[in-house]
């Protein structure tokens, strides 16, 4: 979806209003005071998330974050507040940075707040933005969507729900039946719901969805406001809270460490296994990848889910460097090289049809490629400013050192086999011995993984090569460029290129026809370059990528194949959720050539499923990641 921006207006009041929908943001008299009495008081907080471990707050219409901002002030305020809030809104039409910024200096009460805000505030591009604050006590997951699209899609449960569409005859898919039908869905018994509106049909449709709604008196000039709370006719069924907060993790590579680092801090304690006598050394010190978004035509699933996982990258990272734990990377931004005219003119027609902002993804000509780059180049291209490059020997270390206590690393240490034992998932080696027991248990050992549980399709291992060039030998650009291959700037002496895809070779070291196939495409990253270097004098890495079919990663519960065998045509009409699952198993896997635009998404991804907490992506993404989605094609077809 192309995210068209609100615009920045005033009424005659001097009350922020839209011209689209022709309404105010909030009352003329506050929008502070509208968003205390109406929306937090109308929901009964504080009183509701009193001691509460995870209280979930859903909101239609994010506008300017009043009433975000009041809640959390409140939040904070409150000695007696649940241990994490968690706060979605969806916002079809986002302010861009500055105009928040300016909007929010009207409201002096907020503004430290606001400011906050404002620094965290994503790139308006559409899809679901995961924000951390107070050391993550809060957390604010932002839909740029439109919600009668995402409503259907969210996966989650609210404690409170915020209505605050324009006025019902303005903005008539704000306040629809099927759309309150679709929130009691997100509802559990006892969910509250304020709006500030008391128009007949927002109560009716409320009560039409299963909640028992009361008239009150209302902010400022109005006299009435709606509140009530979810009393469905049928009781429903609710998911367990985890009991014992303990896991197994198999891998530390970037996977396995993200996962850690986001369970420890949910206050899980981690074992950690891998095979490796200790991670952080397993690949020289100069090896580093590259990170940047997926961009297509027609913003596939690929698109959408790396466009979500860089960002929220970017976002884990700066947060792990604030902490003083930094990872070695750089944000010198990536050139993705169109090469010849007719990509050029593809390149061009798709981002004209995305309508990204410029400080997602750009295109620049090759002049000004050439100046960004610091060298001559070929072409234009793609330009993300804000990727780059990043050592994830570096960043596994400070996710570790982040887990910190939590942690009992098992390092050299190999996985022979897991087994559920009770309630536990257990560890063993060849041996037999026990390494670790918990009752959940992550796979994130990449190419090792369908080999302790399938999931009905065999991953592929790919080996690839990158090769070190003396910085001397060549003048690197400025810039990461990738194309057939990719180019790192100038690092500690070192120019990292690559890499190689091979199907079919299992050689762990350094090939010199590695070596050649990476020079053949440096030099179309670089065609004016003169790079005259022996392929049998350099240094180089190799390591073995995974990857799924679809080039998505499987991230999610893992299914029981066997069991779904033995369920055969009962499962052909199947969706998702009616799949056997082998209960607290877990896989971060397939992460192919993208690791780093996966791991720090799919770890929260995956602490939010184990959570019961609001994932961070929508459902058919989620859906797309599931490690379950082989077996449901095959069921589908009759040839599981
Ligand atoms: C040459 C090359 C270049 C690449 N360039 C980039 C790039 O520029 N950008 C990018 O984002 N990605 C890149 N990738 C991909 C990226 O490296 C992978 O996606 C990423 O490493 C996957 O991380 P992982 O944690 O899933 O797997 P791994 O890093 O392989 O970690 C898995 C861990 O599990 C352990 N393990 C496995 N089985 C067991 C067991 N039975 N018991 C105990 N431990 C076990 C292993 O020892 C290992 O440490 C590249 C890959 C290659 C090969
Ligand atoms: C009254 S304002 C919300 C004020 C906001 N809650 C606050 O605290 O500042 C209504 C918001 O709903 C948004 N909106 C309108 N139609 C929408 C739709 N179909 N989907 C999502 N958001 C929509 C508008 O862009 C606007 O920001």
């Amino acid at each position: 979806m192309r995210i068209n921006p609100a615009e920045l207006a005033l009424d005659g009041d001097g009350t922020p209003f839209s011209p689209v929908y022709g309404d105010v943001y909030h009352s003329a008299e506050s929008g502070p005071g509208q968003a205390q009495q109406v929306f937090v008081q109308g929901n009964d907080l504080p009183r509701r998330w009193a001691h509460a471990r995870v209280f979930t707050i859903l909101e239609t219409g994010f506008g300017l974050g009043l009433n975000f901002l009041a809640t959390w002030r409140q939040w904070r305020a409150d000695p007696a507040r649940c241990e994490r809030l968690h706060f979605v809104s969806i916002e079809k039409h986002p302010f861009d940075r500055a105009a928040l910024a300016t909007l929010h200096r009207r409201y002096g009460e907020f503004a430290p707040l606001a400011r906050q805000l404002q620094d965290a505030w994503p790139p308006l591009v559409a899809g679901m933005h995961r924000l951390h604050f107070e050391d993550e006590r809060l957390t604010l997951t932002l839909a740029f969507a439109d919600v009668a699209e995402l409503a259907p899609r969210l996966r989650l449960r609210a404690d409170a729900i915020y209505l605050d569409g324009f006025a019902p005859r303005l903005n008539q898919e704000m306040w629809s039946p099927q759309l309150l039908q679709r929130l009691a869905r997100l509802a559990r018994p006892g969910t509250t719901v304020a709006t500030y509106s008391s128009a007949a049909l927002v109560r009716r449709g409320l009560e039409a969805a299963g909640f028992a709604v009361e008239k009150c008196p209302g902010f400022g000039h109005k006299r009435e406001m709606l509140r009530g709370s979810y009393a469905p006719r049928r009781p429903q069924a609710e998911a367990d809270e985890p009991g014992d907060r303990h896991a197994i993790v198999i891998g530390a590579g970037i996977a396995g460490a993200a996962i850690s680092e986001r369970l420890a801090r949910r206050g899980w304690s981690i074992d950690l296994i891998d095979s490796r006598a200790m991670p952080a050394t397993h690949a020289p010190a100069g090896y580093a990848g590259v990170f940047h978004p997926h961009v297509s035509p027609d913003d596939c699933m690929l698109s959408r889910a790396a466009r979500n996982g860089f960002l929220y990258a970017v976002r884990r990272w700066l947060a792990l460097e604030q902490s003083g734990l930094a990872p070695a990377w750089a944000r010198c931004g990536v050139l993705q090289l169109c090469g010849d005219s007719e990509r050029e003119r593809r390149m061009l027609a798709a981002l004209a049809a995305l309508g990204f902002p410029a400080e997602f993804v750009r295109y620049l000509e090759r002049g000004e490629a050439e100046t960004h780059a610091g060298c001559a180049l070929g072409s234009g291209g793609w330009w993300f400013s804000g990727a780059g490059w990043m050592r994830p020997l570096s960043l596994i270390d400070a996710q570790l050192a982040a887990a910190g206590a939590a942690l009992s690393a098992h390092f050299g240490t190999r996985v022979e086999t897991i087994s559920r034992r009770g309630e536990r998932w257990q560890a063993l080696t060849a041996e037999g011995k026990l390494i670790a027991a918990a009752p959940v248990l992550v796979l994130a050992n990449s190419n090792d993984t369908t080999r302790l549980s399938p999931v009905a399709q065999p991953l592929q291992q790919i080996r690839g090569q990158i090769s070190y060039l003396p910085a001397g030998e060549l003048s690197a650009p400025r810039i990461v460029l990738t194309g057939s291959g990719y180019v790192l700037p100038a690092a500690d002496g070192v120019v990292v290129t690559g890499s190689t895809y091979d199907r079919g070779n299992d050689d762990p070291e350094p090939q010199m026809q590695g070596h050649e196939d990476n020079l053949r495409r440096l030099a179309q990253l670089l065609p004016h370059a003169r790079v005259a270097v022996d392929p049998a004098k350099l240094d180089g890495a190799v390591g073995f990528r995974c990857a799924a079919p679809d080039h998505l990663p499987l991230v999610g519960a893992m299914p029981d194949v066997d069991a779904a065998r033995l369920r055969g045509n009962a499962l052909s009409g199947a969706r998702l959720t009616d799949l056997p699952r082998r209960i607290g198993l877990y896989c971060a896997s397939g992460y192919a050539s993208r690791g780093l635009v996966w791991a720090a998404l799919a770890g929260e991804l995956l602490a939010s499923m184990i959570e019961g907490e609001p994932l961070p992506i929508e459902g058919d993404l989620a859906d797309a990641l599931d490690p379950g989605r082989f077996v449901l094609k095959q069921a589908r077809r009759g040839t599981l």
